[in-house]
């Protein structure tokens, strides 16, 4: 088929669609009142929340779809064209450095069909084309060429169909995050406190922050909450559920060292749902010995403070609210995306101070790839738990007996020694808050459920 060459042929009327928004009606999606499935105040949770599909559907659409979500490191994208594909919640998104050396973010859909334009998980392009009819477009994503385009007639305009671009993306010392929210709050006001907790990981350095070893990828069987909380607000299962790990790392191998069987600690507990649990010991050392030699603890103590070297620069968790996580002294930052009620997928990077000489970083990438890669003996421990607690949560009798968030309540309180609000390392607090969070966002319209989105 050739193009029309006849310029006097009297063009047929395109009426100019929508450009691509109808109207949806309201009832599509039932809202569901879940203000009573999780009690903050009181450490209830009921476990509906975890195997619910129409409390997923309404994560995604109140949770994911106006929360700071991670992306990608920094220093993935070194020259024009790199590109990373992720998810925000379930939609698939395409990170990448425009030719102005701008990171940006797009939904990783054509407009046409809606095939995925780059099924790559990473690389280098000088644009995305998609492979189903070849719609193609740049760095930028503005729709650059469609093939046979006199078939569309006068009324199409590729300006009017480039990829939907993700409206907010920010970076915080090399950590990249996107929010759909047109009127999000900037991420560092969204990070709070948590940012003096989360520097003592990623501002050890003055040159900042690379990532090792690529991403590691791994499907679990489990709710993404169940992970994402624990890492907000659990110190309490590390005793128990790694006990055999932590044996295996104690000098004597007979069971874990009692300094960290029994250490006091600190948790940190957001009002935006974060949270973070560390022990507090004047001796806290990377476990690594290669690592524990390289650093200049006085040094550190003149960056970071005190508090911050005998607190969360080592050993810890933590959550960004709702599903990016990190442990500093294995240098591992994480994101629980969401599959379905019952399937979260893994994405874990290895995070380590740029400064660090070759031998250094390959001895913290192997350190956390024996911790916490998929098959690290701590991982493995997280992960079979939360299985275990998905696996049976579905009964008709089981799903109604609510779970216990109790410890700590009441500990709460104001600490001159740590910004924000601090509970006790063996706590529910931090746990209690994340809910909180959800459950504010999920009994509050979204942005895109206002009139006029
Ligand atoms: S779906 Fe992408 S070009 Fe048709
Ligand atoms: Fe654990």
């Amino acid at each position: 088929m050739t193009a029309p060459t006849d310029e006097t042929a009297e063009a047929p009327e395109v009426k100019t669609p929508p450009i691509g928004k109808l109207e949806r009606p309201d009832n599509l999606a039932t809202t569901l009142d879940v203000s009573t499935m999780v009690d903050p105040d009181g450490g209830l949770v009921d476990r509906g929340i975890f195997t619910e599909e129409a409390v997923y559907k309404q994560e995604m659409k109140r949770i994911f779809a106006r929360s700071w979500l991670f992306l990608a490191h920094e220093d993935q994208f070194k020259r024009p064209g790199d590109f990373f594909q992720t998810f925000m919640g379930e939609d698939p998104i395409l990170v990448s450095m425009n030719r102005k050396k701008e990171i940006k973010a797009f939904l990783n859909s054509c407009r046409h069909r809606g095939a995925r334009v780059c099924r790559a998980d990473f690389g280098t392009t000088k644009n995305f084309t998609c492979t189903y009819h070849g719609w193609s477009f740049d760095l930028d994503g503005n729709l650059a060429n469609v093939p046979n385009e006199y078939a569309y007639g006068e009324g199409f305009d590729k300006k009017d169909w480039g990829l939907v671009e993700v409206p907010n993306v920010q970076s915080y010392k090399g950590l990249i995050f996107g929010n759909w929210d047109p009127n999000a709050i900037p991420l560092e006001d969204a990070l709070g406190d948590l940012r003096w907790y989360l520097d003592a990981f990623i501002d050890r350095d003055p040159e900042g922050t690379t990532v090792v070893g690529g991403v590691m990828k791994w499907v679990l069987d489990g709710n993404w909450k169940l992970a994402a909380e624990q890492f907000a607000t659990d110190w309490y299962h590390v005793n128990m559920s790694h006990a055999s790990a932590l044996m295996v790392m104690s000098p004597t191998g007979r069971g874990p060292k009692k300094e960290i069987a029994e250490r006091p600690g600190k948790q940190f507990v957001s009002p935006n749902g974060h949270g973070a649990g560390f022990p507090v010991h004047e001796r806290n050392r990377f476990d690594n010995s290669v690592v524990h030699d390289y650093y200049d603890y006085d040094a550190l103590r003149e960056r970071l403070g005190d508090k911050r070297v005998t607190g969360p620069m080592t050993n810890g968790h933590a959550t960004v609210f709702p599903s990016f996580s990190y442990l500093p002294v294995n240098g591992s930052i994480r994101v629980w995306h969401p599959k379905g009620p019952n399937k979260m997928e893994v994405w874990a990077w290895t995070v380590l101070d740029k400064s660090m000489p070759e031998e250094v970083r390959e001895a913290q990438r192997l350190h956390n790839l024996r911790t916490f890669g998929p098959s690290g003996i701590f991982e493995q421990d997280d992960g079979e738990n939360w299985s275990e607690c998905q696996a049976i949560a579905g009964g008709f009798i089981t799903n109604r007996v609510a779970l216990n968030y109790q410890m700590g309540i009441g500990t709460e309180k104001e600490d001159p020694d740590y910004p924000g609000t601090t509970s006790e390392l063996f706590s529910d607090a931090a746990g209690r808050s994340f809910y909180r969070k959800w459950r504010e966002l999920m009994s509050t319209p979204a942005w895109h459920e206002k009139e006029g989105n």
